[in-house]
């Protein structure tokens, strides 16, 4: 169980974890050096791998009172035995989009790129987590996980595409998609 806002997780790529890394792939901007596992430490681990990431699960910015509780209702739980892929995506976003007020950035988010109402479709067979990493000082803004059955990864890369050709991603200046699986 990860507090919101409390437990600091540290995903570690190296020799060891329960997930095997098949393919990095760098979207925008340099990839990460190769590894061979992903290892999800809680909630404060010392990383002695190839490179290790940390974000917090902190409160959401932009959901409102309704699409909560859609997303509540639809949300399966991160560890489904049949959710044996994953994908590890962390994201940067420019000062551009940082400089904008928090209207600004919830109309491109959603008004605009339809990030949640787009995606919602793809509940439940995906399960994910949303991290905070730019307060950490970390390289990355966003680390988001994804965990899903092998039958729905095309579906997850279709979400994927349709992501990547919104408005809200112009303003994304490092993404690297880190595939794994158990
Ligand atoms: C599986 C379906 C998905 C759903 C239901 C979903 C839903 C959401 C929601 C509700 C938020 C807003 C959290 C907040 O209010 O702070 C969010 C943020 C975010 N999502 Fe998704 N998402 C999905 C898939 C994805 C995918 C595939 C990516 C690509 C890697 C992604 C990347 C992000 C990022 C980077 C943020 C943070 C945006 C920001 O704060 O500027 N999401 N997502």
């Amino acid at each position: 169980m990860i507090r919101p806002g409390l437990d600091p997780v540290t995903f570690v790529a190296g020799t060891t974890g329960a997930w095997a890394i098949d393919r990095v792939t760098a979207i925008v901007g340099p990839p990460l050096p190769a590894a061979a596992r992903l290892e999800i430490h809680r909630p404060n681990a010392t990383a002695d791998g190839a490179w290790s990431l940390k974000g917090v699960a902190g409160q959401v910015r932009y959901v409102e009172a309704r699409e909560k509780g859609d997303l509540n209702a639809l949300s399966p739980p991160l560890g489904r035995t049949e959710a044996t892929q994953g994908a590890l995506i962390p994201i940067r976003k420019s000062v551009e989009w940082w400089s904008l007020a928090q209207d600004e950035r919830r109309a491109i988010f959603e008004d605009h790129s339809r990030h949640i109402a787009g995606s919602m479709k793809y509940l439940p067979r995906i399960a994910r987590r949303l991290f905070h990493a730019r307060d950490l000082g970390e390289p990355f803004d966003f680390l988001t996980w994804f965990e899903f059955a092998p039958e729905h990864a095309s579906a997850f890369d279709d979400l994927l595409a349709t992501l990547r050709a919104s408005e809200e991603w112009k303003y994304v200046d490092h993404e690297v998609d880190v595939r794994v699986s158990r």
